[in-house]
């Protein structure tokens, strides 16, 4: 029996810009997850299935045995902290920054800073880095929301145009880190599947090449 090789990816801009990238490979989905309900996607290759978990669950599917290989933010494997895998193609899509932000013409914060994140890890670090003590808050999502209620001084997220932030009153602060998509790999996967994921990395590389 042929080695199946299944992708971990989420919906929305990954999906959609990884799209061209597995066509290069000869890899056309047979259902669109984002109208079907379905979690486990066949593809034209049948040794080849995708299957659709959150955008921040990528790594742990990866990590943990639930797919071989996935497609993830810098900024979801910064949080996650990268263990069990390997990283080995930049793949230059769903570009933007991991930056702090905090109100237009913020008044110097007294004590302790509170920011409100769902990047718990990358925030604690790169204030750690400062050598700033800092309250953290963490939230799942719509972070500009803490400042405005007075409930956080800052918040890190993604900036991609700032739209978000200025529509909330909020303006891009310090940069912590330029994020771009990555493929990951598992290291059990590497191992056991070796011919197959090479040949999976190399045809993905030329894409990118190509793009
Ligand atoms: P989850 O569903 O796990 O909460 P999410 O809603 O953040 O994740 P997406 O919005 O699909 O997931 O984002 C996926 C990735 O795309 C992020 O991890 C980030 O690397 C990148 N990204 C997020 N927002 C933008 C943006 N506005 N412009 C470009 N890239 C972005
Ligand atoms: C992402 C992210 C920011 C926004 C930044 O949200 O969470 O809020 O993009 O982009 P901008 O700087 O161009 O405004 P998205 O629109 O993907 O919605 P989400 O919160 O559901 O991920």
């Amino acid at each position: 029996m042929s080695e199946i090789l299944t992708l971990a990816l989420s919906k929305g801009r990954i999906y959609k810009d990884t799209l061209p990238l597995l066509a290069h490979a000869g890899i056309v989905p047979l259902e669109d997850p984002e109208k079907s309900r379905k979690l486990i996607i066949e593809t034209t290759r049948p040794d080849v299935r995708l299957i659709i978990v959150r955008a921040s669950d990528v790594p742990t599917y990866v990590q943990h045995g639930g797919a071989d290989i996935g497609v993830a933010g810098k900024d979801v494997l910064m949080e996650h902290g990268g263990e069990g895998l390997y990283e080995p193609v930049d793949l230059e899509i769903a570009k933007c920054r991991l930056m702090t932000a905090g109100p237009v013409n913020a008044e110097p914060v007294q004590g302790r800073l509170r920011v409100a994140t769902k990047f718990v890890n990358s925030t604690r670090r790169y204030y750690a880095e400062q050598g700033q003590q800092v309250d953290i808050i963490k939230l799942y999502g719509s972070m500009e929301l803490a400042p405005l209620v007075g409930m956080a001084d800052r918040i890190v997220d993604v900036v991609d145009t700032g739209n978000t932030l200025k529509a909330n009153g909020l303006v891009p602060m310090e940069l912590i880190a330029h994020i771009s998509s990555r493929l990951v790999v598992s290291k059990a996967s590497m191992k056991m599947k070796h011919d197959k994921v090479k040949e999976f990395i190399t045809i993905i590389e030329q894409a990118v090449a190509k793009q």
